[in-house]
């Protein structure tokens, strides 16, 4: 994620579906210092909280837990400081329909969840509202949410997020974009549903 320049220092998290757990990357280690045998595992389904590994898990556990209670479909979450997503959260502000690719999100826009403290069920809650048809969000001066089948998916997701917000902010600063309309949205949705796919 440092490499991509969608993060810095030990900031972000990342976790994974596997089996009945939760794997998920320790809180407060820098990605560089971080070795397959730090990472933590949780129950997904019951002994909420509950972990194993040799160093804590992440602080942002509970979103991610939640997250995968609630959204069966998702596998894989990856939560970043990405430099222009979360200057976008700083303002508390939506990416609005700018760009046909948002639809890749699941709709017209990429949300923001309401401030709430790092690590805490409130932050949980609120995130998983901005989630709700959706499969990234942004989180108040914060961060963003980016979410995949696979860990593949959800770090391709990340980026394509990132990138989204740098194109929405260098819009604003020549004016701002003309938004497109529900009925573009929806043509946009439907045409990657049935027309887009390698051969
Ligand atoms: P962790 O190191 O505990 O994962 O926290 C980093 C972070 O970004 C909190 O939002």
């Amino acid at each position: 994620m440092a490499g991509l320049g969608i993060n810095q220092g030990a900031a972000g998290n990342i976790s994974l579906r596997a089996g009945g757990k939760m794997l998920i990357t320790p809180s407060a280690i820098p990605y560089d210092d971080i070795t397959p045998e730090m990472i933590a595992a949780m129950p997904i389904d019951d002994n909420y909280g509950a972990w194993e590994g040799p160093k804590r898990p992440s602080s942002e556990w509970r979103f991610h837990l939640d997250i995968f209670r609630a959204r069966p479909e998702i596998g894989a979450i990856v939560h970043t400081h990405a430099p222009h997503a979360t200057a976008i959260a700083m303002a508390r502000r939506e990416i609005p329909p700018c760009h046909y690719m948002i639809t890749r999100f699941g709709g017209g826009t990429v949300r923001c969840a309401p401030y709430a403290l790092f690590g805490t069920a409130e932050l949980s809650a609120l995130a998983l509202e901005a989630l709700r048809d959706r499969t990234a969000c942004l989180l108040a001066n914060h961060g963003m949410i980016a979410t995949g089948p696979t860990l593949d998916a959800a770090l391709a997701a990340a980026v394509e997020l990132e990138a989204l917000a740098k194109q929405f902010i260098l819009s604003v600063a020549i004016g701002g974009p003309v938004l497109l309309t529900g009925e573009e949205i929806a043509a946009a949705i439907e045409q990657f549903a049935t027309q887009y796919r390698p051969n």
